[in-house]
């Protein structure tokens, strides 16, 4: 495919959004230069490649690779001056209190103003505290007033990220100057318009995405709005897992099951039933970060988000409460035993181990409880230094029979299908002891129960 708009893009950071953002654009018949500046993730993506686990992506990369039509660089010189919109998804991490860590996002856009060129616009696309986009439209006007800029938040989520951004519900565009924001969004009506040509490319099944929205709603607000809908919006879904959570502790102290009473609660379609699954709390590079980032943002404005400060005491206790239950359950000490924890990534259909409670369930088992874990992940492993975070002692299995094989006990702390479709049966006969926790409730209990063994859910 050739660039048929004849308009280049330039994507700043390759992470999980950036990679995405540039795989979809560089097939949709624009030229896409991706910026990096990490050279590992930089030389991966030269070869048509991307440095994480997320199906369907690895096709759209190398097509457009191929087709010279992505170009990887670490060269702002190279790229932004050839741009007419520049996508910045570099990463926000937290700092130790909590707050975001805005450089990446402040460099990124320095840098950028020094070569921009004249009625360029500038989008972000990083999760930023309300109030970012002035700073960064200052910085980037300070050299030039023609320069537009507009927040355009990303909602996908890893996992699904191919069919969430070809699919949106909607599409955000936050920028003080309509000329900006009707730039930005007829990127996203070409994206829709090339869409059915990208589904081949990407290999994905028509089928799966009959019931998707044909079209996003745009919502076209103001700079500062577009940034708190982003943050409010990924608060709002951690508040209902962590809600699901608490009522699953009650639902456990009153001999409940938190799966169907999330289901009749979510039935009411003023509520709905998305994001109430009760299990391990959440985890990954957003919600954890984003909870955390809305709190410091209203305390640097003067409201106390109390409510975000219990969804964030909810979802760290919930490691310890499942192993709790655990540790109610045993007959024998697992100290010095073999045990086995099934998943690492922070929710299936990635490789992501950021913030992933299944690394917490793993590390509790191991320095609060002794046992020998043997953890297994289908994808976590593959992505450098997903190890990182666990405890030296732990090791890692090939398989998921091999982590299996004569343990006392096993976690599912992950939902991943392997472990979803694997008969109870398959459990029971490779353990050496007759405890399996669901920590996902992804499990039938009955069908455990019936292979003979005990099964320990999350409000259950
Ligand atoms: C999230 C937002 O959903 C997405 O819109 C935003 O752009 C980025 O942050 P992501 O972090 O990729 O996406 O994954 P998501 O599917 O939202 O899951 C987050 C965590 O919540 C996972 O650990 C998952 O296991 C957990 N979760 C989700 C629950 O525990 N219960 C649920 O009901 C849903």
């Amino acid at each position: 495919m050739t660039n048929t708009h004849n308009q280049t893009i330039s994507v700043i950071g390759s992470g999980y959004v950036g990679v995405t953002t540039a795989a979809i654009l560089a097939n949709s018949g624009y030229k896409v230069f991706a910026l990096e500046i990490n050279t590992q993730r930089l030389e991966t993506l030269k070869q048509g490649k991307s440095f994480f686990h997320e199906e369907y992506l690895n096709p759209l990369l190398k097509t457009a690779v191929d087709n010279g039509t992505l170009v990887a660089t670490n060269s702002y010189e190279d790229s932004i001056p050839k741009s007419d919109i520049v996508f910045s998804c570099v990463g926000t991490p937290d700092n130790p209190d909590g707050s975001s860590n805005l450089s990446y996002v402040y460099a990124a856009a320095e840098e950028s103003a020094k070569y921009l060129q004249k009625g360029a616009v500038y989008v972000q696309k990083s999760t930023v505290p309300v109030g970012t986009g002035e700073i960064i439209e200052s910085i980037l006007q300070s050299s030039d007033a023609s320069i537009g800029y507009a927040s355009n938040p990303e909602f996908l989520k890893e996992g699904t990220a191919l069919i969430d951004s070809l699919w949106p519900d909607r599409v955000v565009i936050g920028g003080n100057e309509e000329k900006s924001n009707t730039f930005v969004k007829e990127v996203y009506e070409t994206i829709i318009k090339m869409r059915q040509a990208i589904v081949k490319i990407a290999g994905i099944n028509e089928s799966i995405t009959k019931s998707l929205p044909v079209t996003p709603d745009y919502i076209i607000t103001s700079r500062n709005s577009a940034e708190l809908i982003k943050v409010s919006a990924n608060a709002f879904l951690a508040l209902k897992i962590s809600f699901a959570n608490s009522i699953a502790k009650l639902a456990d102290a009153a001999g409940a099951d938190i799966t169907e009473v999330m289901y009749g609660v979510g039935s009411d379609r003023r509520i709905g039933k998305a994001f109430l699954n009760a299990g391990r709390g959440y985890g990954g590079g957003c919600f954890p970060k984003d909870v955390k980032g809305l709190i410091s943002s209203g305390l640097a404005h003067g409201v106390d988000l109390e409510i975000m400060q219990a969804v964030n005491n909810e979802n760290s206790s919930m490691p310890g409460y499942i192993l709790e239950k655990v540790n109610n359950q045993l007959t024998r000490p697992i100290a010095n035993k073999k045990v086995a924890v099934l998943g690492a990534a922070f929710k299936a259909g990635t490789s992501d181990v950021r913030m992933s409670p299944a690394v917490r369930i793993a590390n509790l088992l191991s320095e609060k409880m002794w046992a020998n874990v043997s953890m297994y992940d289908p994808e976590a492993f593959t992505e450098d230094g997903a190890d990182d975070q666990l405890n030296r002692k732990i090791t890692i299995a090939a398989t998921m029979e091999e982590a299996l094989e004569g343990a006392e006990l096993a976690v599912i702390a992950t939902d991943w299908n392997e472990f979803k479709t694997t008969n109870p049966k398959v459990y029971a006969k490779l353990l050496s002891g007759d405890i399996l926790v669901d920590a996902m409730n992804c499990l039938d209990r009955d069908t455990v129960v019936a292979a003979g063994l005990k099964y320990i859910g999350v409000g259950r």
